[in-house]
């Protein structure tokens, strides 16, 4: 499984190192200073770029090695902190790395997946594929600060509910209320067990340092999944989406979502069969990806938006908004054609 293509073909070393150095500008120099500080000082410590080119080249992510660390050590206050605990402690850090993947939870994507939600007709039952500890497949628990609208919570769970502040433009259709949601079920190649301890402090290390609000999104989140914990069945996308949605009510709308999951399935005819998958399903298909790996849409972008890192918010394969990875901004497309 890889969520992360490694540049060029040279030597795994210089690979490595462009990976870091690519990583640190392009990913997070903007939104984390450190996390970049961080992959910089990676790609510029030999030692260190040979340990990570003896490993399989989907665990040379900048986003494993530095949770990783995190996860073990807390988070080092500077980049030669970062490279001295990482040095001293190879071995721990590398056993991490190998056992433990990319698993980021992000919450906060409820907020780019509401709007088109509730153009839906209700009520849903959500199937969330590559859900990770399920937390967005928990859209009417949460409560929502788009600046000219708030939403507030369908099903209060008795925690106080995470609000998460998203940007949305002026065309973004904003719902009047939260949804209704009638079943949901996630399936995840490792689904996250919200009351394992360290299943929930790898889900706060692979939030980047200094990224205050996505972490108290995250821990308030996990306070409401705890109370009433969404299903997640551990399962392949590629394989198993008939299997979990046979439980889907009949008298709901069946709706397939993924965010994030897609550039794990490196084969593009996988991805494809999959697409292909949820349409025979007769079920409808959100899609919150980088626009690069959802099938079929790609082609009808321009040139220059195909490999844009901001995700494409999809109804049905047809484009309807851009969005924030993060959930933090959604901007909806001029002819969402398809997304009632
Ligand atoms: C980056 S996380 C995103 C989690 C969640 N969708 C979100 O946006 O917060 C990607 C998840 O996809 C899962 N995954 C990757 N490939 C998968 C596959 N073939 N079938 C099911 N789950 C998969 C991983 O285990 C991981 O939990």
């Amino acid at each position: 499984m890889t969520a992360f293509a490694p540049p060029g073909d040279g030597p795994a070393r210089d690979r490595v190192a462009a990976a870091y150095r690519w990583y640190a500008e392009m990913e997070a120099a903007r939104s984390s200073p450190l996390f970049a500080a961080y992959c910089r000082a990676v790609a510029h410590e030999r030692w260190l770029v040979a340990r990570l080119a003896e490993l399989p080249p989907a665990k040379w992510q900048p986003n494993l090695l530095i949770a990783a660390v995190r996860f073990l050590y807390g988070t080092p206050p500077t980049a030669d902190a970062f490279l001295e605990i990482t040095h001293g402690h190879w071995d721990a850090v590398a056993g991490v790395v190998m056992t433990r993947s990319t698993q980021t939870n992000e919450p906060a994507r409820c907020a780019t997946l509401l709007p088109l939600l509730a153009r839906l007709p209700g009520p849903l039952a959500l199937l969330e594929v590559g859900a990770s500890a399920g937390l967005c497949l928990l859209p009417d628990r949460y409560s929502y600060d788009y600046g000219r609208a708030t939403v507030a919570p369908s099903r209060p769970t008795g925690v106080t509910a995470p609000r998460f502040v998203c940007a949305a433009d002026e065309a973004t259709p904003l719902p009047a209320g939260n949804l209704t949601v009638a079943w949901r079920h996630g399936l995840d190649l490792h689904p996250v067990d919200l009351h394992d301890d360290a299943g929930q402090r790898w889900l706060e290390a692979l939030v980047w340092p200094g990224q205050t609000s996505r972490l108290v999104g995250l821990r308030a989140a996990l306070e409401v999944a705890r109370r009433d914990p969404p299903t997640v069945t551990r399962g392949d996308l590629r394989r198993d989406l008939l299997r979990v949605a046979a439980g889907a009510p009949a008298d709901a709308t069946l709706v397939v979502f993924h965010t994030a999951v897609l550039a794990y399935v490196s084969d593009p005819d996988e991805r494809a069969a999959f697409a292909d998958a949820v349409a025979a399903l007769g079920a409808r298909w959100v899609a919150n990806e980088r626009p690069s790996v959802i099938p079929g849409v790609p082609d009808r972008l321009a040139r220059d938006e195909r490999h844009r890192t901001d995700f494409l918010l999809c109804l049905d394969g047809q484009p309807v908004a851009w969005t924030d990875g993060h959930g933090a901004a959604i901007r909806w497309l001029p002819d969402p054609a398809g997304s009632g």
